[in-house]
């Protein structure tokens, strides 16, 4: 059974939205097609979540079902923050596909999505997180990976990419753009605000070739995610452990593990 956390924001809307959120799946599957150490890989993968989760009575894939039908049945917009798979393996990316078909959800995605070979996104080998990516908005052309927003109710909910550590420029400008329509605004990502890497100011790594001047634009939207009165909170995951913790006045969310039966019912109201 779902584990739900019901969260409820008092905006005074005139007709309430609601809205699942759900977060780091670990999908471990692999095809015949993938290669033999990525079999193993995932065998390994699905034994540290399992534990990882006290051993569930029901698989991610069985989760995810679950809080698909639970969102439909509740009418809430499904929206989903990365890590849905835990390595690239053509398995897992045939799996996503599959669950995703026909679906109506916003998404995000996390750093587990850009993850080839290991398990630990930054020492992958040299220049796989361009290739990642170029792979990522090829094979998933369902969604904009990096920005979209739906007005619902006269609030903007967005979908902000922050899975390798900061906010692309083209993100943030959307961002940006969009809080020009005066509307208060709740921001999904992968990443929470407090995350020490996201917090970096200059290359920790070299797979993560970002300029001086992108790390000031990625802070630029952290801080106006932040300060501004008009983002009313962000949604994140990640830490795979439920908290609410505060910025400067400001309460934000993290949601569990959805591979733990986690998700969190949003009602704004
Ligand atoms: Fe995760
Ligand atoms: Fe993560």
């Amino acid at each position: 059974m779902l584990d739900v956390i019901k969260t409820t924001l008092k905006l005074g809307l005139e007709n309430p939205v609601k809205i699942l959120h759900i977060t780091d799946v670990h999908i471990c599957e692999v095809s015949p097609l993938d290669e033999p150490w990525q079999q193993e890989l995932m065998k390994e993968r699905i034994g540290v979540f399992q534990r990882e989760a006290n051993f569930p009575e029901k698989t991610p894939e069985e989760f995810y079902r679950e809080a698909v039908a639970f969102a439909k049945e509740q009418g809430a917009l499904l929206v989903v923050t990365g890590d849905v798979y835990d390595v690239h393996t053509k398995g897992n990316l045939k799996k996503f596909k599959e669950l995703i078909r026909g679906e109506d959800m916003m998404y995000s995605p996390g750093g587990h999505e850009y993850q080839y070979q290991i398990v630990r996104t930054l020492e992958e080998p040299d220049g796989y997180g361009a290739k990642m990516e170029k792979q990522l908005k090829e094979e998933i052309d369902e969604f904009n990976l990096d920005f979209e927003c739906r007005t619902i109710g006269g609030v903007n909910i967005i979908t902000a990419n922050n899975a390798l550590d900061y906010y692309p420029d083209y993100t943030v400008n959307k961002f940006e753009e969009t809080l020009k329509n005066g509307l208060p605004t709740i921001v999904f990502s992968h990443d929470p605000l407090d995350d020490k890497l996201l917090n970096k100011r200059e290359a920790y790594h070299e797979n993560v070739k970002i300029t001086k001047q992108e790390y000031e634009i990625s802070h630029r939207m952290l801080k106006e995610l932040i300060a501004k009165p008009q983002v009313v909170t962000t949604f994140t995951g990640h830490h795979h452990i439920s908290r609410d913790y505060e910025i400067e006045g400001k309460t934000h969310y993290i949601t569990g593990g959805l591979f733990k039966g986690v998700c969190r019912l949003i009602e704004i109201i």
